[in-house]
């Protein structure tokens, strides 16, 4: 069984990452109506990835013989400037994630839970995967500025994204 406090942070961390989904979700949403395809590829197959990190620690809670409770999830902001302007909140909220992330781990340790620090490991080296991901695109976006024919490019490059099972990646 998880103690009180741990079971009440990973039931918000599920309803964190089902808000991450959401987010982007809504910014797939928003680069199909400014008719960038492959951006809005590149954040459906995020959105899929983002469930796939609420439902193992669904999965987690379940199997410590705990209860989930899923609570609202918020609403998210639903346009952007520019597809830079929403590469930089990607990359701004997945560093908010990666310090809620690292609270749990703290949290794990001070109530001496090894099992969620053991279990809390692969979202911490998710992180600094999606961290990554993330500011690279970032990186290219104010390389390239307004720069119409690059930003095609781009776009033809995210579209190749495909989504992964976290089951089937070599890393996790
Ligand atoms: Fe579930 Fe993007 O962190």
């Amino acid at each position: 069984m998880l103690s009180e406090k741990m079971l009440k942070a990973l039931n918000q961390q599920i309803n964190a990452e089902l808000y991450s989904s959401y987010l982007y979700l809504s910014m797939s949403a928003y680069f199909q109506s400014t008719n960038l395809g492959g951006f809005a590829k590149w954040m459906r197959v995020q959105t899929q990835e983002e469930l796939t990190h609420a439902m193992k620690i669904y999965d987690y809670v379940n199997e410590r013989g705990n209860r989930v409770v899923l609570k609202q999830v918020e609403e998210p902001p639903s346009e952007w400037s520019s597809p830079l302007a929403a590469f930089e909140d990607t990359y701004r909220h997945e560093q908010k994630v990666t310090g809620m992330i690292n609270k749990l781990v703290n949290l794990a340790v001070e109530e001496g839970d090894h099992a969620s620090s053991i279990f809390l490991q692969w979202f911490v080296s998710e992180q600094v995967e999606e961290e990554a991901s993330a500011d690279e695109i970032v990186q290219k976006l104010k390389l390239v500025g307004d720069d119409g024919g690059a930003i095609f490019m781009i776009d033809r490059e995210l579209a190749q994204r495909r989504f992964t099972p976290p089951a089937a990646k070599t890393s996790g």
